[in-house]
């Protein structure tokens, strides 16, 4: 059996609406056979489903490549949708069967396309201030519809109907991007909402991210105040005609039902201004609906939907609900969460019910807000007294576990009437990990609702307080373990995207991005960008997304934005190789920092200069890529400057580190920046610190993500594994002991005599200290990828068991299918490693400890009489061997 499976178009099934003038194609093998590799390909695209028509034929390629296949040689029309099959040819030259027919469409490529106008509710329409407009236009079909497309976006938010039934399954559209450079249209495909006769389409627009309240200082209105939709819907017809219907002076507005909606704080909704049918046909909309205007803005700034888009992922029940000592009514989702809750009511017109959300309950068992600070999350929904009523709110999103009621009857409420719907860009789930200790599966449930919180549309440092903004510093100290368990590509290709169109003129990498901070009056970060380890985001995440899906084009992309970063730094510093000036933000949140500091004890200097070394060292690696000869010897040279500078400033004669903190110890040793003698004395320097400590950590956000890495890496894996097995203050399982279900800002955010580290800055669902995920997946379950060879088509799978575990179990779906690593001790006091490669990759794989070739076995057989194997050495840590595609199952003795 030799096929393929799972063929896409960027990334995606049966893409519609793509932006990209040369779409790749991607393709999974399958094989009964270990060890098959991929000989030849062959892509058809045609013009109808059944394949008559062609358009484009590779032909046989004589080629290995079987993802990021790019189709340079066909030029893709606006609007048109292509068909394409492959097959593929193994080294024994059998050949796959045709792949089932897949298709991708494309969407308006030029901005000329857009026929429409942009349009506003009038002035006259009597809008309340913060009211939601809607908008419809009725319009007529005559015969049979074949095929219709929306395309939409808008300044605000906006939510579509057609007929009365919601367009498209997506929330929270266009998306948040660098709005003045770019902005997201969606593509919807809307044939089956479409009927013979007349016809309504309706939007509400919500003021989101555009017009919205962003940030502190009550800031608001950032990109503009004016709430607009553009929309273009093109209908086909049986009989062949065509009709356009776009956003012009036809349309009408009224308010709606929704008198405030905000990201931050929430819905008011007064149900008893619902009009029942206004997006439906036979509607009359005299009364109170008034013309739109026309709005100038850009169209120039027009760019296909790029991310996944939001969507309901997960319906969570209540698992409680509870009186509280103060005596409010609260119910406990038994999950920290983002989203809203779905309601059911019932009551007399005009009674009111209040939601108000929270994500812990304080020391004494209270309702406690005090962390979100002046955000509000708070739902107010009047009834309009007709039998049950249904209410989901539209513009607005809440990070909570519990529910204050206010205004329900509390002998008659029922769990049942509520249910936490979740919402987060709607990646795929590629990774998993599971092991004998329920603690340690905790913190990754928490870790990977940490990222189902903080990826809606951006990613975001937490989804609760007023804050939810994509600080690039968090973003990039979580990338590998997000993409680890999602498929993230698409959703940093559209945030890198935003960043280098956010960066300044001389490099410079705002804090966060899309930049929000320091506009229209915004004091506090006035002028103020690029801080170490954050700015580099703009090199480590294209980088990342580069090694774990192969995405070259992404970083040819960002190359320039990633050159500019380095470039940025070196016009710093008082030399040009050492990053010695201007504000950062340090080892934020380290332990050891000074007494109502924010910022940990390693010096920012030492930070900036480490991190300076590392990304020079990644554009290096990106200019060997994409064979930029000259790039690559500049930046060469600049790397080896740059480390001499910094050995020349923080590393004494014999080899001490000038900065003594752990995170200082971590940063040399995981950037390569020490060798020898020095690299041995700050190994034992952070073993040392770790022990005056009792093996607790004191880092921060910048050396927490790599302190386990560069234990394992140097002989004391033992040590990592202390470090994540620790209970106490602080360490990781505090605060799954503490009931945590999502990561928390603080080691502290509870502390032990449950008080509350502080109510300014106190999130419970920040992803960044689950960094530590990246450590599990590649050092416990011990799957990586060898960086020459990315996307892991050459696999490295390097378990380290340790102390405390007796399995651990990691798979991942690559981009060439799933991997897979899990080991468990044996009673015998051997080894079980299960590994699993996919068709057209390889893999080494270390049997860790492993010392006598004869005793291991593979399936029960010895190793020299396994399929499969292509090489075995004895190296310094085990055995490695090295494998083609297949499982296998090995089993040996570990010498101690
Ligand atoms: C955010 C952090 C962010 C930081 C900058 C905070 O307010 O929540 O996660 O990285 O500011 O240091």
């Amino acid at each position: 059996m030799f096929k393929i499976t799972d063929v896409r178009c960027e990334y995606k099934v049966n893409p519609i609406g793509l932006g990209i003038p040369h779409p790749r194609i991607s393709w999974k093998l399958e094989s009964d056979q270990r060890g098959t590799r991929q000989l030849a390909y062959q892509i058809v695209v045609s013009a109808d489903e059944p394949g008559d028509e062609v358009l484009w034929d590779s032909g046989k390629v004589m080629s290995d490549a079987s993802i990021q296949i790019e189709l340079d040689s066909m030029t893709c029309e606006s609007g048109k949708r292509y068909y394409y099959r492959v097959r593929a040819w193994n080294e024994q030259e059998e050949c796959t069967a045709w792949s089932d027919t897949a298709y991708w469409e494309m969407g308006l490529l030029s901005p000329q396309e857009w026929e429409g106008e942009w349009i506003q509710a009038p002035g006259v329409a009597g809008l309340e201030t913060d009211q939601c407009p809607m908008l419809r236009r009725s319009f007529r079909i005559e015969g049979k519809v074949k095929s219709a497309r929306i395309y939409a976006t808008a300044l605000g938010l906006y939510e579509l109907k057609l007929n009365g039934r919601k367009v498209g399954d997506s929330y929270f559209n266009p998306g948040w991007t660098s709005y003045h450079e770019r902005l997201q249209y969606q593509t919807y495909d809307v044939t089956n909402l479409l009927q013979t006769g007349e016809n309504v389409i309706g939007t509400f627009l919500g003021t989101g991210w555009y017009k919205g309240h962003l940030a502190w200082e009550g800031l608001h209105s950032i990109y503009g105040d004016q709430l607009a939709l553009l929309l273009q819907m093109h209908v086909e017809l049986e009989n062949g005609e065509r009709l356009t219907i776009v956003s012009d002076g036809e349309w009408k507005a009224a308010g709606s039902p929704i008198l405030m909606s905000e990201i931050y704080h929430g819905e008011n909704y007064d149900a008893r201004l619902e009009q029942a049918g206004w997006s439906e046909a036979g509607f009359n909309d005299r009364d109170g609906w008034h013309p739109v205007e026309i709005l100038s803005h850009s169209k120039d700034i027009l760019v296909a939907q790029e991310s996944d888009p939001v969507r309901i992922v997960n319906e969570l029940k209540p698992v409680e609900l509870m009186k509280t000592p103060k005596g409010e009514l609260v119910i406990d989702m038994g999950q920290n969460m983002v989203g809203w809750v779905r309601l059911e009511v019932e009551g007399d017109a005009g009674k009111e019910v209040m939601l108000e959300h929270a994500e812990v309950l304080d020391r004494e068992g209270n309702f406690y807000i005090g962390n979100l600070r002046k955000a509000k999350q708070t739902i107010r929904y009047t009834l309009k007294g007709k039998g049950v009523e249904a209410y989901e709110p539209h513009f607005t999103f809440q990070g909570f576990r519990y529910v204050k009621l206010t205004g329900f009857d509390e002998s008659k409420v029922r769990l049942e009437q509520f249910k936490g719907m979740v919402l987060h860009s709607d990646m795929e789930r590629t990774g998993y990990f599971e092991c004998s200790d329920p603690l340690i599966n905790q913190l990754q449930h928490n870790i990977e609702w940490g990222l189902k919180g903080n990826f809606l549309d951006v990613p975001t440092d937490c989804p609760q307080r007023d804050e939810r903004l994509g600080w690039t510093g968090d973003a990039q100290m979580f990338i590998r373990t997000a993409a680890y368990l999602h498929g993230t590509v698409d959703f940093f290709t559209k945030w890198l995207r935003d960043l280098a169109a956010d960066q300044l003129y001389n490099g410079g990498v705002p804090f966060v991005i899309p930049n929000v901070l320091g506009k229209k009056g915004g004091e506090e970060f006035k002028d103020q960008h690029s801080s170490a380890a954050w700015g580099d985001a703009a090199v480590i995440n294209p980088w990342t997304i580069y090694l774990v899906y192969g995405d070259k084009r992404l970083l040819a992309e960002q190359y320039d934005s990633m050159k500019a970063w380095v470039e940025y730094i070196r016009s710093q510093g008082e030399n040009e190789f050492l990053w010695n000036t201007g504000f950062h933000f340090g080892d934020w949140l380290a332990l050891d920092a000074k007494e109502n500091s924010y910022v940990g004890a390693t010096d920012r200097d030492y930070i900036a200069t480490a991190f300076y070394a590392y990304s020079v060292s990644l554009v290096l690696k990106a200019a060997e890529v994409l064979n930029k000869v000259d790039d690559a010897e500049k930046y060469a040279e600049l790397y080896r400057n740059v480390r001499k500078a910094f050995q020349d400033e923080f590393v004494t004669p014999s080899g001490r580190l000038a900065v003594g903190t752990q995170t200082a110890q971590v940063l040399a040793l995981m950037f390569g920046l020490v060798e020898g003698p020095a690299k041995e004395r700050t190994t034992r320097k952070l073993i040392e610190l770790l022990e005056e400590s009792d093996y607790h950590l004191t880092t921060g956000f910048v050396g927490t993500p790599y302190l386990n890495f560069v234990l394992s890496d140097n002989g004391y894996n033992d040590i990592a594994y202390k470090l994540l097995f620790q209970q106490d203050y602080p360490s990781w399982l505090y605060q799954v002991t503490k009931g945590a279900t999502t990561i928390w800002e603080h080691w502290d955010g509870i502390k032990e005599d449950g008080t509350f580290w502080s109510d300014d800055m106190n999130s419970f669902n920040h992803y960044a200290y689950g960094a530590i995920g990246d450590w599990l997946y590649r050092v416990v379950a011990g799957i990586d990828l060898d960086e020459t060879v990315p996307a892991y088509k050459r696999i490295v799978i390097k378990p380290q068991p340790g102390e405390g575990l007796h399995w651990a179990d990691g798979r991942l779906e690559s981009m060439y299918g799933m991997i897979r690593s899990a080991w468990h001790k044996l009673d015998d006091g051997k080894l079980r490693l299960d590994v699993t490669v996919p068709v057209n990759t390889t893999a080494e794989i270390l049997l860790p400890a492993a010392s006598d070739e004869s005793q291991v076995t593979e399936s029960g057989k010895p190793l020299n009489q396994a399929e499969g194997i292509e090489k075995v050495e004895t190296v310094e840590q085990g055995i490695r061997v090295t494998i083609g595609s297949g499982s296998y199952t090995f089993e040996f003795a570990q010498v101690k």
